[in-house]
């Protein structure tokens, strides 16, 4: 879809989308002998301008008919959050609708460039989809708007959007793309080629380990995971350098399970196939990566994916397997459906040995207990540094990827010491996500600030939002992004 900005309305065909800010009509006004009857429309459709909220209408529009998309922003929403929920409603309303046009007239608002580029955000963000395996769609259901204008906005909303926040788009739907691509399709292998072909040109530095070259690092945990499986592991490095020359980097590390059969410790058959998206993460990371490439962040950042499918081959690992960690600790393999701690492990390693970060944010789809403790709304924050959590939860709050803060402690980690070997990689039910936690904080070096984001219950969402469908959200990349603009470009 096409993003425009201007100064007025053009001539032509195009559905009209106005804004109403609570009980505030005053936004109507452009519709000059129609604002009365609309208004009365709206008063018999009990519409009270709250966000989201949307009437449509038909129009007399100087003799001819026009369709009129009236979307509430609320009563005291800040204009950055009403924008995108603007934008996203008008997208999510008109995408099949017939219109190819759309124009959203803010005149009136006072938006600023931010604000008007955002409902271009928003728009864009709420009406991506993937079509790619649909054959049968018929006309009236395939899309067919082709571009959305936007009215009123303050100047420098174009350059704003094109600047800001295009490159979140691209990072978003990317993260999406990959999250949503079923696992026989998007493997390790063919993970990494997705992302070659994505961010080439974008000025980001490409490394990929496979298998052998992980053999000698001795990256036994990783591994072990990937060895039930036909296809082979892979170590995705993605690198930006925009920051100053030498600078200590943050890595961003990613569980990239593409998929997640639970290996000999098997799952259940029922929702078995939410397991494609194990690779959140990774996706996420990124995500992010190529947002922070395409807008040429002022950072130096390295992501990392640690990508494997945990299946029950012949050559699985068992529970009760002992690995060795590139770290040199070894682990007991009391569970193999809790794999992505193995994973991250060597990843956080590897990360530690060849960048010396100053800060580790790793993100993954860690645990089914971060479901239970905080539902679809909040993912999982833990951190060994309350600076970092603080500027990660702000960061939450600022780009809608909310986080909430979960325990650290000793008496979490003594709970997977293993008779065996230095540790297990599963503790009791209780706690589960903070054990996990404790168990990749068992792989940071000292010194290092680290936090770690399970994000098991935001990747995919059963529910629509303002900015995303039923499916992929893309969780992460715009947390990401906004961490990078507020602590490390400053
Ligand atoms: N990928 C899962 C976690 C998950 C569960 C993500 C549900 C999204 C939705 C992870 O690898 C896993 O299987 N974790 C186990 C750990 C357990 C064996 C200690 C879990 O949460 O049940
Ligand atoms: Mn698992
Ligand atoms: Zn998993």
């Amino acid at each position: 879809m096409k993003i425009r900005f201007a100064d007025s309305r053009p001539a032509g065909d195009y559905a009209l989308v106005l804004p109403v800010a609570g009980k505030d009509r005053s936004t109507l006004n452009p519709l000059g002998a129609s604002q009365k009857s609309v208004s009365a429309a709206l008063d018999q459709q009990r519409f009270e301008g709250d966000a989201s909220n949307a009437s449509e209408q038909f129009i007399d529009d100087n003799g001819s008919v026009r369709r009129l998309l009236v979307v509430g922003t609320g009563k005291g929403v800040a204009p950055a959050d009403a924008a995108e929920k603007l934008g996203g409603t008008a997208a999510s309303r008109l995408q099949t609708s017939g219109e190819k046009s759309a124009v959203v007239d803010v005149t009136g608002l006072g938006y600023d460039a931010d604000a008007a580029a955002r409902i271009a955000l928003g728009a864009s963000l709420r009406s991506w989809r993937y079509d790619r395996y649909r054959t049968k769609l018929k006309d009236n259901q395939k899309p067919s708007l082709e571009e959305i204008i936007i009215v009123g906005g303050d100047a420098g909303a174009a350059e704003r959007y094109k600047q800001r926040w295009a490159a979140v788009v691209e990072g978003v739907s990317l993260t999406r793309e990959l999250v949503t691509e079923p696992a026989n399709i998007i493997y390790p292998e063919s993970f990494v080629d997705r992302v070659l072909a994505s961010v080439n040109g974008s000025g980001l530095e490409v490394e990929v380990l496979d298998r052998a070259a992980m053999e000698k690092l001795g990256m036994g945990a990783l591994l072990g995971v990937a060895q039930g499986s036909m296809r082979e592991a892979r170590l995705l490095i993605l690198k930006w350098n925009g920051g100053a020359a030498g600078g200590q980097p943050v890595a961003f590390v990613g569980k990239g399970v593409t998929f997640d059969t639970g290996g000999i410790s098997i799952k259940p058959a029922a929702g078995m196939e939410a397991m494609k998206w194990d690779m959140g993460g990774a996706g996420a990371v990124v995500g992010a990566m190529k947002a922070l490439a395409l807008r040429k962040a002022k950072a130096n950042i390295v992501g990392i994916c640690g990508l494997v499918e945990n299946m029950p081959g012949g050559n699985a690992q068992r529970p009760g397997d002992v690995v060795t960690t590139m770290s040199g600790q070894t682990v007991e393999v009391i569970n193999t459906d809790a794999e992505g701690r193995l994973v991250l492990a060597d990843a956080v390693t590897y990360v530690q040995c060849n960048f010396k970060p100053s800060t580790i944010i790793d993100l993954a789809t860690l645990t089914g207990a971060i479901l239970i403790s905080l539902g679809h709304e909040w993912a999982g924050l833990f951190s060994n540094n309350d600076d970092l959590a603080g500027k990660l939860q702000a960061a939450g709050d600022q780009s809608g990827d909310k986080l909430w803060r979960m325990p650290l402690a000793e008496p979490f980690d003594r709970l997977i010491d293993s008779p065996i070997a230095d540790m297990k990689n599963v503790g009791p039910r209780e706690g589960g996500s903070i054990t996990a936690a404790q168990f990749i904080q068992r792989f940071v070096d000292d010194g290092v600030k680290w936090a770690h984001i399970d994000m098991a219950g935001k990747a995919w969402s059963d529910k629509v939002a303002a900015t995303y469908d039923k499916g992929a959200t893309g969780y992460g990349v715009r947390l990401l992004d906004r961490y990078v603009e507020e602590q490390l470009e400053r």
